[in-house]
């Protein structure tokens, strides 16, 4: 397991020659997410960060997301936990290192039970916090972006698409090829944004669940 200090960019040397391991510096970080902020500001956005490191990118957009979150909903627990589950819904990453992925997950969870856990201290909800856990894992994969694989398997990288429709949660996994070729032809993960034109096809279709159920189907 790697250890790094907060603002440290490199591991080790060798991981740099192998991986070309170099976390990215918060100041640049923060210089190109304020390009996209009107994006961020939807909280049903999605980023995919395809060679996350130990986050920095996804850490940054769950910030930023968690304001407009805890503005409009800290007073409203159902509000807020239904679009927890957009928000941690919307974040994606691989990484092709084992600890950064798992390093990655810890971060955004972290982030997010620190913010839930201050506002809703004694009235804290189980199943959405196993809710919250169980996506994080989904979201964040141990595999290769250039492959689209799992790291060590013949098995594809699969990214599940978490929607909430009126106060149900709805979830279709897709392979990550399938939806890089639509986003490279169309331009867009998952959604057509509205314009109707063809999607990319699940490979699998989750019947709808309490939003606070996710963890129900593994
Ligand atoms: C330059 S770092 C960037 C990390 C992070 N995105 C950031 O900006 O701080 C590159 C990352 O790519 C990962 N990586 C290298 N080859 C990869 C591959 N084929 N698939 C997925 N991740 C890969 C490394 O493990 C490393 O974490």
């Amino acid at each position: 397991m790697s250890i790094k200090n907060k603002d440290q960019q490199i591991v080790s040397k060798e991981r740099v020659a192998s991986f070309a391991e170099v976390y990215t510096a918060q100041n640049e970080v923060n210089a190109m997410l304020d390009l996209v902020d009107h994006e961020i500001n939807k909280l049903e956005s999605r980023f995919f960060e395809p060679a996350c490191g130990d986050g920095n990118f996804l850490i940054e957009v769950l910030d930023r997301k968690l304001k407009v979150l805890s503005s409009k909903y800290k007073k409203n627990q159902f509000e807020f936990e239904k679009n927890s589950i957009v928000v941690n819904g919307s974040l994606y990453g691989i990484d092709v290192l084992s600890d950064n992925v798992v390093n990655t997950r810890k971060r955004l969870k972290k982030k997010f039970f620190q913010m839930y856990e201050y506002i809703f201290k004694n009235t804290m909800n189980q199943n959405f916090v196993k809710s919250i856990n169980f996506i994080i894992d989904k979201n964040i994969i141990h595999g290769d972006a250039l492959t689209l694989k799992k790291v060590n398997l013949d098995v594809p990288v699969i990214f599940s698409e978490w929607t909430i429709v009126n106060s149900k949660l709805k979830r279709r996994d897709f392979t990550l090829s399938e939806l890089m070729s639509y986003t490279f032809e169309k331009g867009t993960l998952f959604s057509d944004e509205g314009k109707n034109v063809n999607l990319a096809s699940p490979l699998k279709e989750y019947s709808f669940t309490d939003y606070d159920m996710a963890y129900i189907n593994d």
